[in-house]
């Protein structure tokens, strides 16, 4: 095993940073979430949120991966050996959403190619269920693999295996400075465009206009804290591999922060732009602002064609700008979560780079299969709904309580603060021992809560695929977890 590797600058790092956590869920999961907890109101629990737990966990993070020099599983290994399958249950679930995320990615490959001359016809709805996706006829049928999906998903695979192939500097860092800035010109074009279209401030009213009854009512706290947790990538694992490939001397507590704000920053602008595109076709149709805007695959794959059918001029760009912004923020996330999985395993069974990223990859893209089969939507729905709520929230938690009650937080301050161009106080430990668990165990006992009494899906998918395809899957991170902790690693380590 040769030095561990490391970025080139920092900007080389905070762009990985960033590019990690701007994703899919900057782009189409927080303008619906905000809009439908309250919207401007929305923003007290967000920030909320991002100050109590999402910075001060990227904090800790950034602090672990770079005293500890490891990926997350052997950072933890070297806080305590009882507490290396932690590690590996982050990994498993970054493992598991990389699965579903890269045909996201894919499909939105492909919707680039379809907006050139608006090939998705104008019954939107129609051609991504019927003649893109060819949706089967429910969970358990499932439906035969849909070839064109699957080589553009290769297509994907290829690319993510080219770049961290290459490795920390050459490959991850040089994609981040290439495609962060192209990203960020790509969201202010959209966003121009969007916020200038007639109608647009209607939108922009319902997004912004605070309905305050909406902070009482719990749910939008879990919304919001769950919307900073995938969204900024913490407890993904992430950012503790990121940090460990820093150099001796490196900035962390403003590098925690300029990451976080980046991402609300992109967040933000993808939000004012898709509202205002949603204005713009409420009043060019008349159809409410409610029922115009939907979540996710609805409102990327659907909605927005469909507005694109309508836009006055420039139709073919905006798509094009649209798909490929999602395309960039998909990708540059899904680079970081498969590294999570490289580094792990270099590091555990002394594997070579080249070793790890065709391992990884290859079973990385076995496992992606599965979602270019009729059932894809469906499997990737329920999938991406368990490993949230009781995979990123509950090593979430886990982490902070392991790393608040039983370790000394303050070595990691004294080090980030050693380093760091500003130093940070005990408000900090405060956040992580106090304010995040208990606000986290709450969270946890909600979802639960909601589980129980009330099927996800709300009835379209029977109870034994969510037990397989939900809980399963869940149960599945932290299971294999407990089981690569016990097999012999890190033999060089002598740990
Ligand atoms: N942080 C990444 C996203 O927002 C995973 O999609």
């Amino acid at each position: 095993m040769g030095k561990r590797e490391e970025w080139g600058s920092r900007a080389g790092f905070l762009l990985a940073a960033i590019g990690s956590a701007v994703g899919l869920g900057n782009i189409w999961r927080f303008p619906y979430v905000a809009y439908e907890n309250g919207g401007g109101a929305f923003l007290i629990p967000y920030f909320f949120a991002l100050l109590t737990a999402g910075i001060p966990i990227l904090i800790l993070e950034f602090g672990v991966g770079h005293k500890f020099k490891g990926s997350a599983p052997l950072s933890f290994r070297r806080i305590s050996r009882n507490a290396e399958w932690l590690g590996w249950w982050q990994v498993f679930i970054s493992f598991i959403i990389m699965m579903y995320y890269v045909v996201i990615i894919a499909w939105s490959a492909n919707y680039i190619w379809f907006s050139v001359g608006l090939k998705w016809g104008k019954d939107t709805n129609a051609f991504l269920f019927s003649e893109y996706l060819h949706i089967s006829k429910g969970v358990w049928n499932f439906g035969g693999i849909q070839w064109p999906i699957f080589f553009t998903l290769l297509g994907v695979w290829a690319v993510i295996f080219f770049i961290l192939f290459r490795g920390v500097k050459a490959g991850i860092e040089k994609a981040s400075k290439f495609l962060m800035p192209l990203l960020a010109v790509i969201m202010i074009l959209f966003t121009i465009r969007g916020v200038t279209l007639p109608g647009a401030v209607k939108g922009l009213n319902v997004l912004l206009t605070p309905d305050f009854s909406k902070i009482f009512d719990a749910n939008t706290w879990v919304a919001a804290y769950g919307q900073i947790f995938y969204s900024l990538s913490v407890a993904f694992a992430i950012m503790i591999t990121y940090s460990s490939y820093l150099p001796e001397k490196a900035e962390i507590n403003n590098s925690a922060f300029i990451t976080g704000f980046a991402n609300s920053g992109f967040e933000f602008l993808a939000a004012l732009g898709v509202f205002g595109v949603i204005g713009f076709m409420s009043q060019s149709t008349g159809i409410p602002i409610d029922k115009v805007a939907g979540q996710g695959v609805g409102l990327a794959f659907v909605v927005f064609p469909q507005i694109i059918n309508q836009l006055p001029a420039m139709n073919s760009l905006i798509g094009v700008l649209f798909f490929t912004a999602l395309f960039i923020a998909g990708l540059t996330s899904a680079i970081s979560i498969l590294e999570v999985v490289i580094a792990a395993i270099m590091d555990k069974f002394m594997l070579s780079r080249k070793q790890a990223v065709i391992y990884s990859s290859l079973v990385g893209f076995l496992g992606s299969v599965i979602y270019t089969s009729g059932g894809g939507l469906y499997y990737l729905d329920i999938v991406d709904h368990f490993i949230n709520a009781f995979g990123i929230v509950l090593s979430g938690i886990t982490e902070v309580i392991l790393l608040g009650w039983f370790f000394n937080l303050t070595t990691i301050r004294e080090h980030n603060n050693l380093l760091s161009d500003y130093r940070i106080g005990s408000w900090w430990e405060i956040m992580i021992r106090f304010v995040t668990p208990i606000i986290l165990g709450i969270m946890t006992v909600i979802n639960f809560y909601n589980e129980f009494t009330k099927l996800f899906g709300g009835g379209d998918y029977p109870l034994n695929s969510l037990i397989v395809f939900g809980w399963g899957v869940a149960l599945a991170a932290i299971t294999f977890a407990v089981i690569v902790k016990t097999i012999p690693g890190y033999q060089k380590e002598g740990i």
